[in-house]
């Protein structure tokens, strides 16, 4: 498990931070810590336990005079053999900042689709919620779909529709909330004019891992009511295992493998017609690296020569390194690294 991915770690201002060292060897062990490649000073604020695992008291953002508690820890293991390194743990400061889009007023027929989004970047990602007149969305409602990525959909908008939406964001570091945007309907006699359909909005380019859930974002609007369907740019099926329609025309689809990358595309068409309206977003589905093949232990008389292989396999394809007691390994003189160790 070494040198596997880089694992992220989320510590909170003024609470306790510990971190395992996951080497394992012929006991006795010696661990030391870094941090950004440099050894951590041990003292009271900052200490390792018996077991190896390195206690921080009190996570600082910007200790006084000094730097912040976040980086990238590692730790070396080293017993009468020699020394391993486990992999890294960035460890990042939990945080919640200003939105960064607010939803925007709307003015639609009545019948028609109205659409609300608002961004925030925190760490770790906040949970958004939706507040109506200050009052939790009731989520009961089949009208109104919420995508994970901030977005609120109403669908048939009626009078009743009509107010103020905001979203509430929440983490472990905070809670906020966006401006107001307010949801009014046009003057009546409107949703009786023909109107041509519209993608009000289309999916985004996603970049997600093996088993996540992808979801494609597609309203339209138009009068009458277009109806909304998937395809892939490249022809293929799209498939029916895992695939939903959320809402009126957004795609889910469930526990993505490889084959779920390319281009999709949404269409809306005028009933009954070919008039139809389009949008392409592309899914990027990756593997994280994967070891099939591990280094086996040899003994070599003097003179001899040694040959360690390492497979893995992932998407984008992994870098590989090795190390010697911890120490990346140069091609040299009598060290050849080859295929994909380049
Ligand atoms: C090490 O010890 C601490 C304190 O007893 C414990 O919380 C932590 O889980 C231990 N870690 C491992 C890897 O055993
Ligand atoms: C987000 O908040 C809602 C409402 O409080 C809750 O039901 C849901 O479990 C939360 N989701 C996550 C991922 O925390
Ligand atoms: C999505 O990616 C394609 C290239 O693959 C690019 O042309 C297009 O502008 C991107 N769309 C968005 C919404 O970023």
């Amino acid at each position: 498990s070494q040198l596997g991915r880089r694992r992220d770690v989320i510590a909170v201002r003024d609470r306790p931070l510990m971190l395992d060292c996951n080497v394992q060897g012929q006991e006795p062990i010696q661990i030391t810590w870094r941090k950004n490649g440099v050894p951590l000073t041990i003292g009271r604020r900052v200490q390792v336990l018996a077991n190896g695992t390195l206690w921080i008291h009190s996570f600082q953002k910007r200790k006084e005079g000094g730097d912040a508690d976040t980086g990238e820890y590692d730790c070396a293991a080293q017993n009468r053999f020699g020394m391993l390194l486990s992999r890294k743990a960035k460890v990042l400061l939990a945080s919640l900042p200003k939105f960064h889009t607010h939803p925007t007023s709307m003015v639609v027929d009545e019948g028609g689709v109205a659409r609300f989004q608002c961004q925030i970047s925190g760490i770790p990602e906040a949970n958004i919620t939706w507040e109506k007149d200050r009052v939790p969305l009731s989520t009961g409602d089949n009208r109104y779909t919420l995508l994970p990525m901030g977005v609120l959909q109403v669908t048939a908008v009626r009078q009743a529709d009509v107010g103020g939406f905001r979203c509430v964001a929440t983490n472990i570091a905070n809670t906020r909330y966006s401006h107001e945007a307010v949801l009014n309907i046009t003057g009546s006699g409107a949703s009786r004019t023909y109107k041509e359909p519209v993608i009000l909005s289309g999916p985004q380019n996603l970049t997600i891992t093996v088993h996540q859930t992808a979801i494609l974002e597609c309203i339209a609007t138009g009068n009458p009511k277009p109806i909304v369907s998937w395809s892939r740019l490249d022809g293929r099926s799209i498939g029916v295992e895992g695939i939903q329609v959320l809402g009126t025309g957004n795609l889910m689809i469930s526990d993505v493998s490889l084959q779920h990358s390319g281009v999709y595309v949404c269409a809306a068409n005028r009933p009954g017609t070919r008039m139809r309206r389009t949008a392409l977003g592309r899914l990027v589905v990756q593997a994280p690296p994967e070891f099939l093949q591990w280094p086996q232990s040899v003994s070599k008389p003097a003179g001899g020569s040694a040959v360690f292989t390492c497979v893995a396999q992932g998407v984008p394809e992994p870098h590989l390194i090795w190390l010697k007691n911890g120490k990346v390994l140069m091609p040299g003189h009598n060290v050849k690294l080859t295929n994909n160790n380049r």
